[in-house]
């Protein structure tokens, strides 16, 4: 008798069975009822969300919501197809206009979610004799995308612009090379140094790739990202990009400016054998992006609720997955699993939804409860969930000195999101 394909993941219903699910299990949270960009009803609760992602607030927008309704009835529910054989509406054209706009690129191609987008563009771009060099904390999308395409893959510590500097000296210097990174890392929220590594992938004549997924909408002038906080956009080739975090729906995109990038749309599968977004999604997200480039008083909102979040936790004595607030993603680190889970749980219950993100989807095996703050919380609903967070330490007695954030690992032990790893988030 042949095995049983699922013994495989017997370890996976190994950890799940020995978590403390006692209050709440984390796989199967159901909001009932969303009641704005910041509260939902679960289990019967009045909940805070602190864990969507939904940075700039843009799910509720009226004008958004409008837009939505407008295409879903002029042009029904589904494209009922790709874009290279059925797929293409209006409504994408106008979409993939909105990006070029938002971004002062030549070229945007609009994928169904942002990790095909990564899929698509990484898998395509490198090919049997190229390299591709990704920080070792890229998301699984990334990850992915390497495994799909036929390059060599390399990976350098994260955001160590020197051992980059290493890893690319090493690659004969006639090899096409793609190196791939993230503005905003989305575990902790830390920044990569996009200038610097920039600066190293001209030196080693290497194309440069930026997933900007959780800094687009509030880094920079105009909410393009963090190439644009450091003033580095014009040295980027491609923008990668997704419409599921500040643009408040779904889908992803890459924009760039080189002068053979449309003939992707022929060549790249994870475009071309797939449906295209419905005309709602496209319609709310061009009307979402088209808002976001003069969403300047929502960025300084979002800015503010950041930092007044990550010193409130840091003031109680919370370790936290950045010194300062380096995005509004504020990731605070607890001691094991056992304790996370149970964190989670009783924060849960005291009415704060946020993210349980555990190894192996973390970096350095942290244990996290990764908060995201959005532009449409109130100050007063930041301080309740700081206060919270202090009242559920309070409950579990935890002793905060006991965490630790990591340090600098000496070898890249951690790829938190590559193939195997079981629950990534974020
Ligand atoms: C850095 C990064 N890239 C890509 C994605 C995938 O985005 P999407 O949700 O649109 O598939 C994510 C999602 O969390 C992400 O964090």
């Amino acid at each position: 008798m042949s095995a049983d394909l699922f013994n495989k993941f017997d370890p996976v219903f190994k950890a799940r069975a020995e978590q403390p699910v006692d209050r709440a299990d984390p796989f199967k949270v159901c909001m009932d009822e969303v009641l704005s960009e910041t509260e939902a009803m679960i289990d019967g609760r009045h909940t805070i969300l602190a864990g969507t992602n939904n940075y700039m607030g843009m799910t509720f927008r009226e004008e958004a919501i409008e837009a939505a309704h407008k295409a879903i009835d002029a042009f029904g529910t589904g494209t009922t197809g790709s874009r290279v054989l059925n797929g293409t509406y209006a409504g994408h054209r106008i979409l993939e206009d909105a990006l070029r706009d938002f971004y002062g690129t030549e070229h945007a191609m609009v994928f169904s979610t942002g990790y095909q987008a990564n899929l698509g563009i990484i898998s395509t771009l490198a090919g049997k004799d190229d390299f591709v060099i990704i920080d070792a904390d890229s998301h699984a999308s990334i990850y992915d995308g390497c495994a799909l395409g036929n390059a060599t893959v390399m990976r350098f510590r994260h955001n160590d612009v020197a051992d980059l500097d290493k890893r690319l000296g090493r690659i004969p210097p006639e090899a096409g090379k793609l190196v791939v990174i993230e503005g905003i890392y989305s575990m902790l929220g830390d920044k990569a140094p996009v200038s610097k590594i920039i600066a190293i992938c001209k030196k080693h004549d290497a194309a440069i790739i930026v997933d900007e997924a959780h800094s687009m909408g509030f880094c920079g002038e105009s909410g393009r990202g963090v190439a644009q906080a450091e003033g580095v956009e014009g040295d980027v080739d491609f923008i990668i990009g997704t419409f599921s975090k500040s643009v408040g729906t779904v889908g992803g995109f890459c924009v760039s400016n080189h002068p053979k990038f449309e003939v992707l749309r022929l060549v790249c599968r994870p475009y071309m054998f797939t449906a295209s977004l419905p005309p709602s999604v496209v319609a709310s997200a061009a009307k979402s992006i088209e808002l976001l480039k003069y969403a300047g008083n929502r960025r300084a909102h979002l800015w503010e609720n950041a930092r007044r979040l990550h010193s409130g936790l840091k003031e109680a004595g919370f370790v936290l997955g950045t010194e300062t607030a380096e995005s509004p993603i504020i990731a605070v680190c607890l001691p094991d699993m056992p304790t996370t889970t149970r964190f989670w749980a009783e924060l849960l219950h005291a009415g704060v939804y946020a993210n349980m993100a555990v190894p192996p989807a973390t970096p350095q095996g942290l244990n996290l409860l990764r908060c995201s703050v959005c532009a449409a919380h109130k100050p007063e609903q930041i301080d309740q969930i700081i206060e919270r967070f202090i009242r559920v330490a309070e409950i579990l007695a935890l002793n905060l000195s006991e965490t630790r954030r990591g340090g600098a690992t000496a070898e890249i032990a951690a790829h938190p999101q590559a193939p195997g790893a079981a629950a990534a988030t974020g």
